[in-house]
């Protein structure tokens, strides 16, 4: 149950906003509730609308890496803002990002920076259908790269939520340039491009997924994707929207030893403010405009104040310690909700890179989107409830990865031990 105030602000939003949210998936639908409103956040913690505090593992859904208002990305913002909040027109904080973002991930050898993580995906595969003059992607089923018609098809989390596979209002023609695959799937790849390798553009995956629950790839899938893509000259996204300067600095490639042509960033690189970008090979990103005859453009792309923020962030995320200290916390809260699960007898199996983590609700590794779906998600929605009552906002769907920040200190973490504690006993 949200609070009286809460309830009070859904009935009024959902006379003016689709079921009074501005993104599906803060709807509760997938837990049966309604949403908390959130009125403030500093640190590990997020203010309700009635004033009751609660630990975050939504991080603003990843971007929120440092903990929330940290001091100095609000400086950032503040001191970017008296200098004026757009140009439309270059700066030199916009050639520090591509170059940070080049020297983290080297296989950025050139990038653009868009507003959101949506534009990123959508700028990198329309490069990739021109550079390779070929119009069908391969995605995921149950992966998602953000709100375009064409990845809209067995899309995750929030499509999955709203109990519709794929979304209305997209043209079957469309959907038809999709092709899907299963996650960690090697043969399935294999198989596809000896059917149809000579007409794909590209395949687009997230290295550790994030949105059907965290699923961590399995290094022969991986492989097979690089091999298949190279071996038919189809391009190789990593869409690390969520992954990226999350799992490690140099992201998930860096983890895993991927080399992908092209990389998707978002989240992080905005510092909470709108941010996304797509960079890769030289080769390729040439063929972007004005020097190439891929268009992409955009009015707030390379704000400054999103820029500052991000590249405040970065600068934290580089001093010595910071992913061990993710590691660390990551493995803490792994420790709670095994110890807390196990007490209480609830089949539970816990998936967790660094500071993404999941507890399916059920006994056995989950390793793609059917087995993510072959969970208990009404214990699930009842152990959401239960957290909410005792101060803790998890994420409010099975299917969505919970993320950790450096903001967690070890009252946070107590406040989660209890939390799961009387959540799991409750079940
Ligand atoms: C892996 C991935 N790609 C792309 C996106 C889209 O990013 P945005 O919501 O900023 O448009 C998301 C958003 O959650 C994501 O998780």
């Amino acid at each position: 149950m949200s609070d009286p105030i809460s309830q009070e602000l859904f009935a009024r939003a959902s006379k003016v906003i689709p079921g009074g949210v501005n993104s599906p998936v803060r709807a509760f639908r997938a837990v049966g509730g309604e949403p908390v409103f959130i009125k403030e956040a500093r640190g590990p913690v997020l203010v309700g609308a009635d004033g009751a505090e609660y630990v975050d593992y939504i991080g603003s859904w990843g971007p929120m890496v440092l903990g929330h208002a940290h001091p100095d990305v609000v400086a950032a913002i503040q001191d970017a803002a008296t200098r004026g909040s757009s140009y439309g027109a270059p700066t030199e904080a916009e050639i520090t990002m591509a170059e940070r973002i080049r020297d983290a991930v080297p296989t950025m050898e050139m990038s653009r920076l868009v507003s959101s993580g949506t534009e990123a995906t959508m700028g990198a595969l329309r490069v990739a259908r021109g550079y390779t003059g070929r119009d069908l992607i391969v995605k995921c089923i149950g992966g998602y790269h953000g709100g375009a018609d064409y990845l809209l098809v067995k899309g995750g989390s929030g499509l999955a939520t709203l109990g519709e596979p794929d979304s209305a209002g997209v043209p079957a023609a469309i959907a038809g340039t999709t092709l899907l695959i299963p996650y960690n799937d090697a043969y399935a790849i294999e198989k596809l491009f000896s059917e149809r390798g000579s007409e794909i553009a590209a395949v687009i995956i997230e290295p550790v997924a994030g949105n059907m629950g965290c699923i961590p790839p399995d290094p022969v899938w991986l492989d097979a994707i690089r091999t298949q893509t190279q071996n038919h000259g189809a391009l190789f996204i990593c869409d690390e929207v969520m992954t990226g300067f999350r799992v490690a600095w140099g992201g998930a490639q860096a983890l895993y030893d991927i080399r992908p042509d092209l990389t998707c960033l978002g989240k992080i690189i905005g510092g909470g403010l709108p941010v996304g970008a797509y960079g890769g090979r030289r080769d390729i990103m040439e063929k972007v405009a004005p020097v190439g005859p891929v268009y992409q453009a955009g009015t707030l792309s390379g704000n400054p104040l999103a820029v500052a923020a991000g590249l405040t962030t970065i600068e934290h995320l580089l001093r010595p310690g910071v992913y061990e200290d993710l590691e660390r916390k990551g493995d803490q809260v792994q420790g709670l909700l095994e110890q807390h699960a196990g007490a209480a007898g609830v089949p539970i199996t816990v998936q967790r890179v660094g500071s993404m983590v999941t507890a399916f609700f059920r006994d056995k590794p989950v390793r793609n989107w059917d087995e993510s779906c072959d969970t208990d998600r009404e214990a699930f929605g009842r152990w959401h409830a239960a957290l909410l009552e005792n101060g803790v906002y998890w994420p409010c769907s099975q299917f969505e990865a919970a993320f950790i920040s450096l903001a967690h200190d070890a009252e946070a973490l107590e406040k989660t031990g209890r939390a799961f504690k009387a959540a799991f006993a409750a079940l």
